[in-house]
């Protein structure tokens, strides 16, 4: 790895625990008006200094973000299809290397689709990012997407970390299951936890402990965050557990301490099942 790929790498992941909190607001590429990014500006940009790195499309980030943030930016490098699609993530490449960057961003994330009837495109477009970020010294981070028809077991993640490592993914973004010890130990690059669907903010800590603990380099987690009733204290209380060893009883009791007492937030946009479907 050459210097400027290290040091883009180390914006990424802290060099002094190994650790990162992605915060991932890239859901409207395919979603639209996701549940708790509608007004992308007002309820991302509190989030960002919590953040150590932001995941997100070059248009929300052109349009949303004010360029002085000092948080890395990871461009959402893959797309083409939408929720309404029968063939939702036969997804292709979306921006093109010099986009990254005059964007500064510090690298890309690209879905790959194994075990979908367009594997092989989304890995060999994949393969080609890869070149592309190699040229440059951006990181290339693969995201496992997973069909609602396959199952999300340690065989299968474990299948399609490893295959998006061997590919040359510098880091791969995946979700926890029983088991994730052997998905980690069989990929040599590190990898991110996605947090999935919202569930009760302890059951997202003890689930991001639970993959800290399995030997994850932390999470590139979005709905768990965005769509607690109180965002700011949910991502304060994940880098609880991410930087600073909280367990995730310690994690929970420092998100009820910090939030604010004005309480949830008001949201609309597409019903929330809707975003039950990634
Ligand atoms: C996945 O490909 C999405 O675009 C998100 O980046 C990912 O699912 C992580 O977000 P969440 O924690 O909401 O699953």
């Amino acid at each position: 790895m050459d210097w400027g790929m290290r040091n883009r790498l180390s914006k990424i992941i802290n060099p002094k625990d190994g650790r990162t909190l992605m915060l991932a607001v890239d859901h409207g590429y395919f979603l639209g008006p996701t549940t708790g990014l509608e007004k992308f500006r007002e309820y991302v940009e509190p989030l960002v200094p919590y953040a150590d790195t932001l995941f997100a499309t070059r248009g929300m980030i052109r349009s949303s973000i004010n360029p002085d943030i000092k948080t890395p930016i990871m461009l959402r490098n893959s797309g083409g299809t939408s929720i309404l699609n029968k063939e939702l993530l036969h997804e292709g490449i979306t921006v093109d290397i010099e986009d990254v960057i005059r964007m500064n961003a510090v690298g890309i994330g690209y879905s790959i689709t194994v075990g979908m009837p367009w594997e092989r495109d989304t890995i060999l477009d994949f393969s080609r990012v890869v070149d592309a970020c190699e040229r440059y010294g951006l990181i290339a981070m693969a995201v496992t997407a997973v069909g609602k028809e396959l199952k999300r077991d340690a065989r299968y993640l474990g299948l399609a970390t490893r295959m998006a490592a061997e590919h040359g993914a510098h880091i791969v973004k995946t979700y926890y299951c029983d088991g994730f010890d052997k998905v980690v130990d069989a990929c040599p690059v590190p990898i991110v936890m996605a947090g999935g669907k919202k569930i009760p903010e302890i059951d997202a800590l003890t689930m991001a402990y639970n993959a800290i603990q399995a030997g994850a380099a932390g999470v590139d987690m979005g709905r768990n965050i965005f769509q607690s009733e109180d965002p700011v204290a949910m991502i304060r209380a994940v880098r609880e557990l991410i930087h600073h060893d909280a367990t995730p009883r310690e994690a929970l009791q420092f998100y009820e301490e910090h939030r604010q007492a004005s309480g949830s937030r008001k949201k609309s946009g597409i019903a929330a099942d809707d975003t039950k479907k990634i």
